[in-house]
């Protein structure tokens, strides 16, 4: 770690995380609970369709944590909750994050991506800067790759001096709010960092991003919708990863400070979808009760997941490829993933497996009700 880091040193003692009960933030959660027992964490979340109080059942009795069910658009109850629980660091996850349902209905994204945010910059300076200074605060706005638009395949990866260039509303309401965020440091001297993390997988992701889609469809025997040619480039990171870059830009990062964290883990959208394909294949053939627990896949009848391919038309404005440079948080701050994509595909496929209530809930539920109102599917 270098000096300037050094110098730069944040304790957390009582967090508050928004969006802690979607998929990201729930993660976050459970690894900070673990990794910070004698901290005291907030979470703040709208229980959107996104978010679920089921992802924090393994950590509900901890003594820890407490769980407020808010919006981050309303500002008394945000400043009520920093002043009362001496909230000194704010862990910004709370948006809308599905790139196709901003397509399909923008105004939610900029409501909660970009207002929102601006209600709890709001509310963090008026506590925390105009009441009274409280030097030790720390406001970490959690972002996306997304911000820095599409690569051509020899492009280089996005460093955090690459030219904002958002492509979807999802990624143009994340690059506000990632500018506002900039603003109310340099306009009223609140501490805030910045992380702008490429694609993650891991436990607890809705089943309407690719990798746990791709998961439920094989062991239900449903089409896997690849869009266009399936050669759009994604830098993929174990979600864990991602949560202790996180970390690391909390206690170390330097105030107004944008890191990227990434897996240096580039995959084009067709081969993560084969490899997923395989590894259930294989799934199916050493474990004899697979194919009574899933008797619509495709492998009860001695086929392969592959032969449920399917391409669909391509996603409006598709960015073709997102490649992180992730070496200044690696340079300044230490950091690496732990995870490779073959040790963290096959953790995620296991917690799929194992974890079917979870993913059939949702996949009975809110997500097909959204697929036969926007796809009439
Ligand atoms: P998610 O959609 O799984 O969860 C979002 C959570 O925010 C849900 O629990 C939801 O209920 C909550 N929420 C939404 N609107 C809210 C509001 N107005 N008030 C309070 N809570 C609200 O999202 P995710 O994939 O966990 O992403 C978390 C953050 O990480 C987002 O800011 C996203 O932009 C960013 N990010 C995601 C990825 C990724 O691959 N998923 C990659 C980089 C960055
Ligand atoms: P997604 O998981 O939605 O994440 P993001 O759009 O934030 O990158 O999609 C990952 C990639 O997979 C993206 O290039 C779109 C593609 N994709 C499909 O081809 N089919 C699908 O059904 C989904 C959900 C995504």
């Amino acid at each position: 770690m270098t000096e300037t880091a050094k110098n730069s040193e944040h304790k957390p003692c009582n967090l508050l995380v928004t969006g802690g009960a979607g998929f990201i933030g729930s993660n976050f959660v459970h690894y900070w609970l673990k990794t910070w027992p004698d901290t005291r964490l907030i979470v703040l979340d709208a229980l959107t369709y996104a978010g679920n109080r089921n992802n924090l059942t393994e950590v509900e009795d901890n003594k820890s944590l407490r769980f407020v069910q808010g919006d981050i658009l309303d500002e008394t109850l945000v400043e009520g909750l920093l002043r009362d629980e001496a909230i000194d660091t704010i862990v910004h996850f709370a948006a809308e994050s599905h790139v196709d349902r901003s397509i399909h209905g923008p105004d939610a994204f900029l409501q909660t991506n970009i207002i929102g945010t601006h209600s709890l910059l709001k509310a963090a300076k008026r506590v925390w800067l105009d009441d009274q200074i409280k030097d030790n605060h720390r406001f970490h706005h959690v972002s996306t790759d997304e911000v820095y638009g599409t690569l051509k395949p020899n492009d280089p990866a996005f460093t955090e001096t690459t030219p904002y260039a958002p492509n979807s509303p999802y990624a143009a309401s994340k690059a506000s709010s990632d500018f506002l965020v900039r603003a109310y440091h340099e306009t009223y001297g609140l501490n805030v960092t910045t992380s702008n993390c490429s694609n993650n997988y891991g436990s607890y992701q809705f089943p309407e991003k690719l990798i746990p889609l791709v998961i439920a469809n094989i062991l239900d025997g449903k089409p896997l919708p690849i869009y266009g040619d399936g050669q759009q480039i994604r830098d993929w990171l174990y979600v864990d990863d991602h949560n202790r870059g996180i970390d690391l830009v909390i206690r170390h990062g330097r105030n107004n400070e944008t890191y990227n964290i990434g897996g240096n883990n580039e995959w084009a959208n067709i081969d993560i979808v084969k490899l997923i394909c395989e590894l259930l294949d294989k799934q199916f053939q050493s474990a004899s009760d697979m194919a009574i627990r899933f008797p619509n896949a495709p492998q009860v009848t001695g086929k392969s997941a592959k032969d449920l391919i399917t391409f669909v038309k391509d996603r409006a404005g598709h960015d073709r490829r997102y490649a992180i440079d992730a070496s200044k948080i690696t340079g300044e701050l230490g950091y690496s993933p732990k995870e490779s994509f073959e040790t963290g595909i096959r953790k995620t496929l296991q917690w799929y497996l194992e974890n079917e209530t979870w993913w059939r809930a949702i996949m009975d539920g809110s997500y097909q009700h959204w697929l036969k109102t926007n796809y009439n599917k």
